[in-house]
């Protein structure tokens, strides 16, 4: 069976390369490996094709995989949470309306030894949730960038960087979308943590990943609200 790739289509780069992520735009992914009907050449990994995201055919589907790390006797074994491999300086990031990502983050920071630094826009939302309400949807459709008071000089010497913020319209807060636009984040490590009413990470996953797109998105923790007593487990973990 042919297997749908996340890379798109497009011409690849010439000099030798290990694990080519593919064109960073495009109209069409990538399937490889031949289906049952192709010929016996295209029956390899290396074989690729192309397609619209939404073709559909009975020689096409997908592989279920789920993220390994490397054992030092060389054995890979399937880790729920996977660690950042980087040993590096780390930076804890959040933005916080009420004050639920706030106590999270400092509870993760008497844990580990990190710089922390809380994102606040120039201009704050209402302190009334029903106005904050709107003017978050607001800036979501107009895909704003608050600009924030804090800025991070040295932002090279973090490789990872612990990235907090409250589920906001089922994605992150604009005030992130800032800060990952103002920074390079090329080989860092962003392990996000969010706080929520009911609908954990939501997309804001793939919001992190469009802005950060050269980052290794560690997997993250979702809070409940301020979290329940299993809070400092979870966060440990
Ligand atoms: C503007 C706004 C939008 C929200 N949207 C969502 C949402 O889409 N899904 C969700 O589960 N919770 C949503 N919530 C609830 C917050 O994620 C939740 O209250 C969180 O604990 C707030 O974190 P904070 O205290 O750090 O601001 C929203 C809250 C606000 C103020």
């Amino acid at each position: 069976m042919n297997e749908w790739c996340w890379d798109y289509y497009g011409a690849y780069d010439t000099s030798q390369t290990t694990d080519p992520t593919g064109a960073e735009k495009g109209t069409r992914h990538v399937y490889r490996g031949g289906g049952w009907n192709d010929f016996a050449k295209n029956m390899r990994s290396a074989y690729r094709a192309a397609g619209q995201a939404d073709m559909k055919s009975f020689n096409l589907g997908v592989r279920l995989v789920r993220n390994a790390k490397n054992t030092p006797d060389g054995k890979l074994t399937a880790k729920e949470n996977v660690k950042p491999e980087k040993e590096g300086k780390v930076l804890i990031a959040y933005f916080s309306w009420s004050g639920n990502t706030r106590d999270i983050a400092h509870n993760i920071d008497s844990r580990i030894d990190a710089d922390i630094v809380e994102l606040t826009p120039v201009k704050p939302y209402s302190t009334d949730y029903n106005t904050v309400l709107m003017e978050a949807q607001e800036d979501q459709h107009k895909n704003a960038r608050p600009e924030l008071n804090e800025h991070i000089d040295n932002m090279e010497q973090y490789d990872i960087i612990l990235l907090g913020y409250p589920n906001w319209w089922a994605s992150i807060p604009m005030p992130i979308a800032t800060f990952l636009e103002s920074y390079d984040f090329s080989g860092k490590t962003i392990i996000p943590f969010c706080s929520h009413g009911g609908g954990r990470f939501g997309q804001s996953l793939t919001a992190i990943a469009k802005l950060a797109p050269d980052s290794d998105i560690g997997e993250g923790l979702s809070v409940h609200y301020s979290g329940g007593s299993t809070l400092d487990d979870d966060i440990s973990e």
